[in-house]
């Protein structure tokens, strides 16, 4: 089955073809994806009026490049797979119209895809990908849980953020400390030049059992050390080395924790933050120390992108999923 996959749920136009006769890797015959990073920087945020506009500019040329680079023809597509949420309504709504009308017109069938599960499938494009049972750490700018996978489509949520995401804390702090929009990966650019220790921030909630966390104070921390630092280019480093380690270390803790809950040695990593560099370090050192494993996908498959979506929805049309003609747009849904 050859899918076409459309996301749309925020501030990036993302569209996919995954064909399953191939699978693997290769089965991700072709993906691109649009980023309205410079159209939302001005603004130091994303605008969901101006979002949904460039969502209606940019998917049908973006849906037109990605079949010709799988050179495949419009009725080539068996079915598809869109993100019906959660997300900004006017955003998903331009996906979820554009994908509902082209299967319509095809006449194959069409499957909405909730965002967070497109992401935790995400590792699973790869080639050498575990099977379930494992350990999910989703970690974007809307979410932080860590979710136990008994099998495709059956999960137990295990722990959850009780404030911040950990990419919005990256974000909301890399603000704070005067970087651009997007901030995280900024401010991750700028810990690579920082000292570790010369500015240590507390590990949130490890210091009592559980698997939640709480990301809010430790941006309070950071505004409180930035205040009070000669806030030269060199500190600015350091401060970003020294948050990005407590937040990397904070997961490490907790996915530990969460292995070792689950009864599981395998723990797969999914969503923006997941691109980390430090993150990926350190999660990796952890699963091997355990005798485990600790996989992701390629840095471009963490942050939004159409092909998570492709391939989520394919599992399910494969397995005969069907959904009726309505347009779903559900701006906030459990997973
Ligand atoms: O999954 P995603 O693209 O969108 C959501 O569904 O939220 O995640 C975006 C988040 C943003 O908060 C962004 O700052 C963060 O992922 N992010 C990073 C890095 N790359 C993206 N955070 C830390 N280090 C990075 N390298
Ligand atoms: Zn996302």
């Amino acid at each position: 089955m050859k899918v076409l996959g459309i996301e749309s749920s925020c501030d990036e136009t993302g569209v996919a073809v995954y064909d399953t006769h191939i699978g693997g890797a290769a089965g991700l015959r072709a993906h691109a994806v649009y980023s309205q990073i410079a159209l939302h920087a001005e603004y130091g945020g994303v605008v969901p009026e101006l979002a949904s506009r460039d969502h209606v500019r940019k998917l049908l040329p973006l849906i037109r490049q990605t079949l010709a680079e799988a050179g495949l023809g419009m009725g080539d597509i068996d079915g598809v797979a869109y993100t019906a949420g959660p997300g900004l309504v006017g955003a998903l709504l331009v996906g979820a119209g554009v994908a509902r009308s082209l299967a319509w017109a095809l006449d194959v069938p069409a499957i909405g895809v909730h965002h967070m599960e497109g992401h935790l499938l995400a590792p699973l494009i790869e080639d050498d990908a575990p099977q379930p049972p494992f350990v999910a750490l989703l970690v974007s700018g809307g979410h932080t849980q860590l979710v136990a996978v008994d099998a495709i489509g059956q999960y137990r949520l295990l722990g959850e953020t009780l404030d911040d995401a950990a990419g919005e804390a990256f974000d909301k702090t890399a603000k704070m400390m005067g970087l651009p929009y997007p901030g995280g990966p900024q401010l991750a650019k700028l810990a690579e030049s920082g000292t570790p220790g010369v500015f240590k921030f507390s590990r949130p909630m490890t210091d009592r059992p559980g698997l939640d966390f709480s990301f809010s104070g430790l941006k309070t921390q950071v505004l409180l050390a930035w205040k009070g630092s000669d806030q030269s280019a060199q500190t600015r480093a350091d401060i970003a080395r020294g948050f990005e380690d407590a937040v990397v270390d904070t997961l490490a803790i907790k996915c530990a924790r969460a292995l070792d809950a689950a009864g599981c040695g395998t723990l797969i990593v999914a969503g923006g933050v997941g691109a980390n560099k430090r993150l990926r370090a350190k999660l990796t050192e952890m699963c091997e120390r355990r005798g485990g494993r600790a996989c992701f996908p390629r840095p471009a498959l963490c942050t939004d992108n159409g092909a998570m979506i492709a391939y989520a929805g394919a599992l399910r049309l494969v397995a005969g999923q069907h959904e009726d003609a309505t347009i779903r747009a559900v701006p906030r849904w459990d997973m």
